[in-house]
């Protein structure tokens, strides 16, 4: 008979929707929540339980991952919802929200319909479809927000590429005011940015590759807030990565401005350097391993001053959360030269363990950053979403355990991501998922597992 009940014994439970950080029993029964911080008597354990041992470990509420592409319609040989799902559980992630540059493009009602039907059948995790802006990622005319908003999109986004148009953008600033969900920006201002592959810099300059400068992103930023100021309209600005950014974004906020931010972590984790090789931040010649195309993303990686910026906003919450813009690609893709390489690294499967740095670090509290995994997602995804965040009795049981202090090696032929492309191959990562679980049901959980069924 399966168990209806799992009882994790004596993990850290961390639940930032209520402040908690308590060593203690977490229950689950039905789906839901049963009890949390509670010692539970061997006496007062339902029958058929699964009991986990939770020692040494975290236990918290499953990440939510408001940016990920999951190439499902139209790039299965990139990755699939089956694939791309099974990372997220691989990585503690339980609800995705998943971007539009798909074939056909998340435009119209049909398509959020398929990939609802796709996750129900086939994904082991939430999937939340995220709308186009304008029709088919064009930047010409805006998409049916309205018939989008009620097949299902949860935010509208062209990600890939930004809203160029600055009155089609205040449009659907405009619009989703109306309709109650945020504009998500990739914001990189082309005419700055275009033919470039790399951010803009001594280490661009070393291999003789043309760069984006800072105020590619930060141009369009600052356009972008002068625009939900106008209109009211919600702006969540994807991926920032440098510390003019973070400049901008802060003071949209002080003016109380509607802006919300998110940042990945490569941007909080590696710079620029990487693309000379030798996988750190102290290379400073190029070499036989420079150039690898594993480093090459949109907005691209920086340097170690736009790293601490970024962080110092994270921790101070001027960045409400993490999101991994998990851009899974095929080897061919990246297996070229850097100029014509995809841009993208797979990170769903690697995000705790990078993040888990700053922790050990002492840049961030292992609260606030499941915060910002957590409660600072789903609050930008609005009120509806408040239940999955929280480890509160009677909701849903989203739960992710993990070992803050397991070290591992990053190799990704074990990825369940088809997308192999990360820049992390070979590095030691310290801080593992070992089990998730997605509405009180086990979706991903290592085989060292401890546990037994009363
Ligand atoms: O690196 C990136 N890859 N940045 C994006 O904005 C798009 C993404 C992709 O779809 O591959």
């Amino acid at each position: 008979m399966t168990p209806q009940s799992i009882l994790i014994k004596g993990p850290r439970i961390i639940d930032a929707s209520q402040g908690l950080d308590v060593v203690g029993d977490l229950l689950v029964k039905d789906g839901k929540i049963l009890s949390v911080g509670n010692l539970i008597a061997p006496a007062d354990i339902p029958e058929n339980c699964r009991v986990i041992s939770g020692d040494g470990l975290v236990a918290c509420a499953g990440f939510i991952d408001l940016h990920c592409h999951l190439r499902e319609p139209g790039f299965e040989y990139k990755e699939t919802i089956a694939t791309g799902t099974q990372a997220a559980a691989r990585g503690g992630f339980t609800s995705l929200c998943c971007m539009p540059n798909t074939d056909p493009a998340i435009d119209n009602a049909a398509v959020v319909e398929f990939i609802k039907r796709r996750a129900a059948d086939q994904g082991v995790v939430r999937v939340f479809p995220i709308g186009c802006v304008t029709k088919e990622r064009k930047g010409k005319t805006l998409a049916e927000m309205e018939e989008l908003a009620s097949a299902g999109v949860v935010a509208f986004s062209d990600d890939g590429d930004p809203v160029y148009d600055d009155n089609l953008m205040r449009l659907a600033l405009a619009y989703s005011q109306d309709l109650g969900l945020p504009i998500i920006n990739h914001c990189q201002e082309h005419s700055l940015s275009r033919g470039g592959v790399m951010a803009e810099g001594w280490v661009a300059t070393l291999l003789g590759l043309p760069g984006i400068p800072a105020a590619a992103e930060e141009a369009m930023i600052a356009r972008d807030i002068a625009l939900a100021e106008l209109t009211g309209g919600r702006l969540h600005v994807a991926h920032l990565s440098t510390s003019g950014s973070v400049a901008l974004v802060r003071q949209a906020k002080e003016r109380g401005i509607p802006v919300t931010a998110e940042v990945c972590p490569h941007h909080l984790t590696i710079t620029d350097q990487w693309a000379l090789g030798g996988k750190d931040s102290k290379n400073d010649v190029a070499g036989p391993l420079s150039f690898d195309t594993s480093t090459k993303v949109y907005p691209p990686l920086r340097s170690q001053h736009d790293v601490e910026a970024l962080v110092d906003a994270l921790a101070e919450g001027v960045i409400d959360c993490v999101a991994t813009d998990h851009a899974p690609h095929d080897l061919a893709s990246k297996q070229v030269t850097y100029q014509d390489a995809s841009f993208g690294i797979s990170v769903l499967e690697t995000a705790l363990g990078s993040l888990m740095q700053l922790v050990h670090q002492d840049r961030i509290s292992l609260s606030t950053l499941i915060e910002r995994l957590t409660v600072g997602p789903a609050r930008i995804l609005g009120p509806n979403f408040a239940e999955l965040p929280t480890l509160k009795e009677g909701t849903p049981a989203d739960v992710v355990l993990f070992d803050p202090n397991r070290e591992w090696r990053v190799d990704p032929r074990e990825f369940a991501s088809k997308g192999k492309n990360t820049p992390l191959e070979g590095t030691t990562l310290k801080g593992r998922v070992v089990a998730t679980m997605v509405a009180g049901e086990i979706v991903f959980q290592e085989s060292a597992l401890t546990e037994q069924v009363s």
